[in-house]
């Protein structure tokens, strides 16, 4: 503690214990671990070298001040002695076949390949190390999935060939997978290692989290928050994944455990909530007590073992197989136990609300369509460490069927087809029968028919600014009067990426984008990606947490809280209003590219892990945009594919863990999704974001698209530029365009409002949601110049390295702008940023002239120049070079107008002028070329 409020060795600290918290044991046979102090142990497998922190894509792209890998970590640990002969090998393999970065945004590749061993290697390491490790690591991300093929779910020859020699020559083998989410596992079975342990992608103190479990610092105590089935086809989804086009959510609400335990069991290899201990628990039920609304499940929880540790306790349902067909288990409420030592007794309260035991009828078969029911019968309550091994606890019995909640039609599936449905079978055994999922009754459209909102009528300017609205001197739609049609249009439109008006390298500005808008008092909201830490793309440094699964299999709500305090308090000394994250869409398949940003197969876990990040980052006045909403499942063609789901499946595990974080996290931002679910692209589906969320969840805020997303009327088309329509569904928020004021993408909410597809009344309320939203925000508080004591505070955490971006100067380019030469300080180890912003152009051309005047001939002065992140030239000037001579770069097109230029001098002595930037017209036009690029 150095007394800061925001201390990052803190951060790291807390960081580092949810990466451990995060690792889920599979296998420790003889009780392997924790290695003994001083064993020495022969590490294997190249990503000893290169951890991988996170997946790929927008939620990885987090620029961290260090990564700790794994042989780092156990190296800085010294509890083990990292045999260095085999290191060596290692090392000097790697330096012929050094690691591939790929081409760029989703073409990294999923594995790096791996060292094939040479005759004798292992036996030659096997005489001097005690133990071995075999580290296997894999990425996916954005845009780019996973695939059921060697080197990305499956494992390669030469990894699997890795793991049984080592396995074959060693007594004692431990397998790390460094790994996005749960890959092929079969290889266990064949070369039977002693103990395999699933690290995840820890973020930057991964490989601390790592070398704290293997060295018995933490005893593990992470969960599997999916099913691992021994094939890939073995997961119901997989047959109808991938389709470029239609995508049939055929196994409904069998998901993942849900399906296993109902209709398969004998393809599990680790089911759902499984995760061994170095210790062992007792549990016991003390007592199971019944009210209106709930179950309260009392259990009391003792260390058996010799180790201290924490426990998971779960609580499953199985409700009646009634007219509606029901998963065998379903997870109703969890939790973890603090520290215990061994014989410690806790007792634990889990409270399980009846409304999570419930179904949701969306045929009608129990004869009330459209509501959540508990159908007669009785409903077991199982307890246990996972769901395989949850033992009956007691039951509570249900003597009539109870309307829990009565909803309306909505998101119903266009397109007929086909649903798993169990059928019982003989020996009481389920199996799976299919049923036709219900479509629609009637246009979503209808429904929007009976809401319209009322216009508020145009006052004009009267003075009136957000503060008045906050302060009670106004209301809300005294204020909203006075926004012309024009100002409703740029209202809805979010700048970026990389705004100049927010802070550098963030994903995007909203609210007061224009010189009008702010002038009424809205204040600029700044959004980063997310989610585990921040994405400055102006190279500045964040913190990069473990991925979204590793921090779920913590199943430590509390300790996600506070992780995400940190992450708070990072935001808000950054001037980022919202974090782009949690990622919480159900890890479905496992071949989805981004399920290391999400949670679970588990709409409960993932729900409750997102509340308690929003919990976290709202104690410092931030929040998150949980996203994508809904059915983000699959990165192939996920601008296109379109998601067919029933509206049951919908409910009860799609919206389920969204609607957690709204009514239990107190979410206030929403992201959209690129793709359409049952016939509307989601930024333009009434029934999700106006029926659903609004309406039924009673949300109160804002829905922004994800970045350049299309939206379509209905059975048409879907247009990015189709403004109109996203308003009229109230997704408030098109992310983004270059310049709202000019209408840079060409949308067309003018032409909306003027035809009177959308009312203008719709346009006043997304305006009234995106001034109530940015009202909790620190916005708020930054465009009114006030200063909190906890941004004073924030200010003297400033680090070394961060004050550069506080000097970054932004250049406007208009055809052409000239760098002053004050600007740039050429003194030894200065670095000057600067953050170039073009007006029309699309490349550019970087200019300038350069000398030595008086130095000794044999000199060397170099200037370095990045853009972005990357050197585009290092120019070394001489003693020699004391005339002018004038440099040339020519720039590639930037993404979205803007870049971010870096001058770094090695040495003092050089001068600089004339430095200017021009405009390069490259025929294309640049809003195109925006299209294209996403
Ligand atoms: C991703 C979002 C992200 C946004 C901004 C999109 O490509 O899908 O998750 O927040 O970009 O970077």
């Amino acid at each position: 503690m150095n007394g800061k409020i925001f201390d990052l060795n803190e951060y790291a600290a807390k960081a580092r214990e949810a990466a451990a918290e995060g690792i889920v044991m599979l296998k420790n046979d003889d009780h392997l671990l924790p290695l003994s102090k001083g064993m020495k142990v022969a590490i294997f497998g190249r990503s000893q070298f290169h951890y991988y922190k996170s997946g790929t894509g927008s939620g990885g792209m987090v620029n961290t001040r260090y990564v700790t890998g794994i042989l780092e970590a156990l190296e800085a640990e010294k509890c083990f002695v990292v045999n260095p002969r085999v290191k060596e090998v290692y090392e000097s393999w790697i330096e012929e076949h050094p690691f591939e970065v790929g081409d760029g945004w989703a073409k990294e590749p999923w594995f790096q390949e791996e060292m094939p061993f040479k005759p004798g290697f292992v036996e030659a390491a096997s005489e001097d190390s005690d133990a071995a490790i075999v580290v296997i690591g894999r990425t996916a991300g954005e845009d780019q999935d996973n695939k059921a093929e060697e080197g990305s779910y499956l494992l390669t020859k030469t990894e699997l060939n890795m793991i049984s020699d080592v396995c074959r020559v060693f007594k004692h083998t431990i397998v790390l997978l460094n790994v996005g989410n749960i890959i092929d596992m079969k290889w266990v079975e064949e070369s039977n290692p002693s103990s395999v342990l699933y690290v995840w992608q820890g973020g930057q103190e991964g490989g601390s989290g790592i070398a704290d479990v293997l060295s018995g610092k933490v005893t593990p105590s992470g969960r599997l928050t999916d099913t691992i089935a021994r094939n890939i086809e073995d997961y119901p989804s997989t047959v109808n994944y991938g389709d470029d086009k239609l995508n049939f959510y055929a196994e409904d609400i069998y998901v993942g455990y849900r399906y296993f335990e109902t209709f398969a069991k004998e393809k599990v290899l680790y089911p759902f909530g499984f995760g061994m201990s170095y210790t062992s628990f007792e549990r016991k039920l003390k007592k199971l007590e019944e009210t209106k609304d709930r179950v309260d499940v009392l259990v009391e929880v003792t260390n058996t073992g010799k180790y201290t540790g924490k426990e998971v306790v779960q609580v499953y349902c199985e409700a009646p197989q009634g007219r509606l067909g029901k998963p065998s288990r379903v997870l109703c409420g969890f939790t973890k136990t603090q520290s215990l030592s061994p014989e410690e007794s806790v007792v634990v309260k889990i409270s399980c609300p009846k409304y999570l035991f419930s179904s949701y009828d969306d045929s009608g078969a129990t004869g009330h369509r459209y509501s959540y029911v508990l159908e007669a019968g009785s409903y077991s309550i199982y307890i246990g460490g996972d769901v395989r091994q949850a033992e009956y606890a007691g039951s509570i019995d249900v003597a009539e069927l109870i309307v829990i909640e009565a909803l309306k039609e909505a998101m119903a599936p266009s397109v007929s087809y086909r649903r798993m449905k169990p059928a019982a079978e003989e020996n009481g055994q389920l199996s799976v029968t299919y049923e036709k999922a219900p479509t629609g009754t009637m246009d979503p459209m209808k429904r929007r028919g009976g809401n319209l909102p009322g216009e508020i009528a145009y006052t004009g300017d009267k003075g009136l600014k957000l503060e008045d609205v906050s302060e009670g001197r106004a209301s809300m739609e005294d204020f909203i009067a006075q926004l012309s049609d024009e100002d409703l249009c740029c209202i809805v439109r979010g700048e970026g990426m990389c705004s100049p008006k927010v802070t550098s390298g963030t994903a995007g500005a909203f609210g007061g984008v224009t010189e009008r808008l702010a002038a009424f008092g809205i204040p600029l909201g700044c959004c980063a990606d997310g989610p585990s830490g921040i994405r400055l793309d102006s190279g500045i440094y964040a913190f990069a947490m473990p991925n979204g699964t590793c921090l779920a299999c913590s199943f430590n709500e509390e300790l996600l809280k506070e992780l995400y305090e940190f992450e708070g308090l990072e935001l808000r000394k950054n001037n980022i209003d919202t974090l782009l994250g949690p990622g919480m869409n159900i890890h479905r398949n496992p071949l989805n590219g981004r399920n290391f940003e999400y949670f679970s197969e588990d709409p409960l876990v993932t729900g409750k892990m997102a509340a308690a990040q929003l919990k976290g980052m709202d104690k410092y006045g931030v929040t998150g945009t949980i996203k994508h909403f809904a059915c983000n499942n699959q990165e192939h063609s996920r601008n296109e594919a379109e998601a067919i789901v029933s509206e049951r499946a919908l409910r009860e595990i799609y919206l389920k863990g969204f609607e957690i974080a709204v009514k239990e996290g107190g979410a206030y931002s929403i992201m959209s999704t690129y793709g359409p679910v049952n016939g509307f692209w989601t930024a333009t589906n009434y029934d999700l974001l106006t029926t659903i969320l609004r309406g039924e969840w009673r949300f109160q805020g804002i829905v922004m698209t994800d970045w350049w997303a299309k939206g379509n009327e209905p059975g048409g088309p879907a247009d990015a530029k189709n403004t109109s329509a996203m308003v009229r569904c109230q997704n408030d928020l098109f992310m983004v365009t270059t310049n709202s004021e000019k209408n840079a993408l060409q949308d067309n909410s003018m032409e909306g409002i003027l035809n009177g597809k959308t009312t203008r009344a719709e346009f006043q309320r997304s305006a009234i949601n995106i001034c109530g939203a940015l009202m909790h925000m620190p916005a708020f508080l930054r465009s009114r110049g006030i200063e909190t004591e906890l941004d004073k505070q924030l200010k003297e955490c400033i680090e070394e390295d961060e004050k550069e971006q506080l000097d970054m100067r932004i250049l406007t380019v208009e055809k052409e702008a000239e760098i002053p030469s004050e600007w740039i300080d050429t003194q030894k180890g200065k670095s000057t940023l600067l953050q170039v912003v073009l007006a029309e152009g699309d490349a550019s051309r970087l200019s300038f002239s350069c000398r030595v005047p008086s130095a000794g001939e044999l000199s060397q002065i170099p200037l370095s120049i990045f853009r972005d992140k990357q050197l585009l030239k290092t120019i070394t000037l001489t003693g020699k070079d004391s005339e002018w001579r004038t440099e040339v770069l020519d720039l590639e097109p930037a993404f979205c107008s803007t870049y971010f230029l870096k001058f770094y001098f090695g040495q003092s002595g050089m001068e600089i002028k004339e430095c200017k930037i021009e405009e390069v017209y490259e025929g294309s036009q640049r809003l195109t070329r925006v299209h294209t690029v996403v």
